[in-house]
């Protein structure tokens, strides 16, 4: 392995900082590296291994202005490279306009999620406003091009997906684009069409808006889908004739919203709401309906088909979206919980939208948490067979194994990390080659608590069980972080 540090930031994070989410498998990176032919520790990277595993992470670079929230932190991208049979990695800050002006001032300068907006010393992104846009949810690969993104709302910061060269925010997602209202986390590509689907959301009406680029990045739609006031979407999922958008009853309390405060409550009294947007080119594009489901939230969607007369949506229903503080709790235990999967309950769920009657049918699919669901890129808006998930480490945001749900015949696959190792989501990439939706492997970052080490883990899609065939050291060790894309080298090479 060969190591080259390309930038080191200032640590100016508290010496004595207690904060569970900045420290431990949360301890952020502040150098920047190239490093090449990684040392692999076990196993062999498999010679059919080709592309980009990158992966997001919040990663702090200054102290919060009031409480820090770990969705708050500053977007790192953390990339392993795959190539005739060896891995390279690299990782990068997202040079967002926010660091940079925080950077610039020596300071911190925008409120998180879990303080008002008040605080803030200046207008900044987001979906409440006043926020940083601090670009550390989410990554995806459309054109050639890498995506950041907040979940929050705001610029999708490009990237090269394989040296990771900041190539600024994206002209299609910048505030004159698109009325200000910028773009949320989980940006979604078809891979039919080629098109790239996103959505925003906001407190002021319609509240929502789609938005679709096509094959080449151009803009070509950003239409209202008026809801019936601010709701706090996370993801959405399309098939080849609907992108689904959802009114979930979880949201900021409106009484308080109008007070200028803003928590989230769960309105268990309110239905989940799902709307069929019509996509189909000659059809009345963006035309709704609505279909009506018991209450609950969910974040991840794991995808979405067409079936007939039906539309079928699987993803996380979560059985406690309003995980509230109790006696006694301890400085940091209603943070730890609402961001566990074990807390909110979230479980494999199918939603069957019947286009004759109107109706809905749900279907609960396990009965074990898990989140995070990745599926084979190219099944995306079809009929997948194959769901992978991560499984959580109870007690807080770090996930301690993997899943895999095979939807013909019920079967699951499971893999336990060791104690003190903790992956982030495991996107699949299939084997160069392949045609079978299950031929290829799993990727993932590993953060070893035990060793103060991290690797780059391959496994086989079709063996989880096995534990992993290649381990590959990194330079350092890296945060335990979340949302990570596959992005093939073809496809690469075809961009
Ligand atoms: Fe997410």
């Amino acid at each position: 392995m060969h190591v080259r540090v390309v930038k080191t930031f200032p640590g100016l994070l508290p010496a004595d900082d207690d904060h569970p989410y900045r420290t431990g498998a949360h301890r952020p990176n502040l150098t920047e590296v190239d490093a090449t032919d990684l040392t692999v520790v076990a196993g062999e990277i498999p010679e059919d291994l080709e592309g980009v595993y990158l992966r997001n992470t919040e990663n702090p670079i200054l102290p919060a202005l009031g409480r820090y929230h770990p969705f708050d932190g500053d977007g790192m991208i953390h990339a392993a490279h795959f190539h005739d049979g060896v891995a390279d990695y690299r990782n990068r800050v997202v040079r967002t306009e926010g660091l940079a002006a925080e950077l610039e001032a020596g300071e911190p300068l925008w409120a998180g999620i879990v303080d008002s907006p008040a605080l803030s010393k200046r207008d900044g992104w987001g979906a409440r406003t006043r926020m940083k846009d601090a670009s550390s949810t989410d990554v995806a690969v459309h054109g050639g091009v890498a995506l950041s993104t907040f979940y929050q709302c705001g610029d999708a910061y490009q990237l090269d997906p394989v040296t990771l060269e900041d190539r600024g925010p994206a002209p299609w997602a910048r505030p004159a684009a698109l009325d200000g209202l910028g773009v949320s986390a989980h940006l979604k590509t078809d891979p039919r069409t080629g098109e790239l689907l996103f959505f925003n959301y906001g407190t002021t009406a319609p509240f929502f808006h789609l938005g679709v680029l096509d094959r080449q990045g151009k803009l070509t739609q950003h239409i209202p889908v008026p809801l019936p006031g601010p709701r706090l979407p996370h993801d959405i999922a399309f098939t080849e004739r609907f992108v689904i958008v959802n009114d979930l009853p979880l949201f900021w309390d409106p009484a308080l919203l109008a007070r200028g405060a803003y928590r989230a409550r769960f309105a268990k009294e309110l239905p989940s709401r799902f709307g069929l947007v019509d996509r189909r080119p000659g059809q009345a594009q963006g035309t709704v309906r609505w279909f009506e489901a018991d209450p609950t939230y969910v974040l991840h969607w794991v995808n979405a088909y067409d079936d007939g007369d039906l539309v079928v949506l699987e993803g996380f229903h979560q059985s406690n979206p309003n995980v509230a503080p109790r006696a006694g709790d301890g400085k940091y235990d209603i943070l730890n919980r609402s961001i566990d999967m074990h807390e909110f309950g979230s479980r494999l769920h199918r939603w069957t939208f019947d286009l004759r009657t109107g109706t809905t049918r749900e279907e609960r699919l396990d009965d074990r948490c898990a989140e995070f669901p990745m599926i084979h890129a190219a099944f995306t808006g079809v009929r997948h067979r194959f769901t992978y998930a991560m499984v959580g480490a109870p007690g807080g945001f770090l996930f301690s194994g993997l899943v895999r749900y095979d939807g013909a015949t019920g079967e699951q696959q499971r893999y336990a990390f060791p104690d003190g190792v903790f992956a982030s989501e495991s996107p699949f990439a299939p084997r160069t080659g392949s045609t079978a939706e299950d031929d290829g492997y799993l990727v993932t970052f590993v953060s070893d608590l035990r060793n103060d080490t991290s690797e780059c883990q391959v496994f086989d899609a079709r063996d989880l069980a096995r534990g992993p065939i290649a381990r590959a050291r990194l330079p350092e060790r890296i945060s335990s972080g979340t949302h990570s894309c596959w992005a093939p080298a073809g496809e690469l090479r075809r961009a």
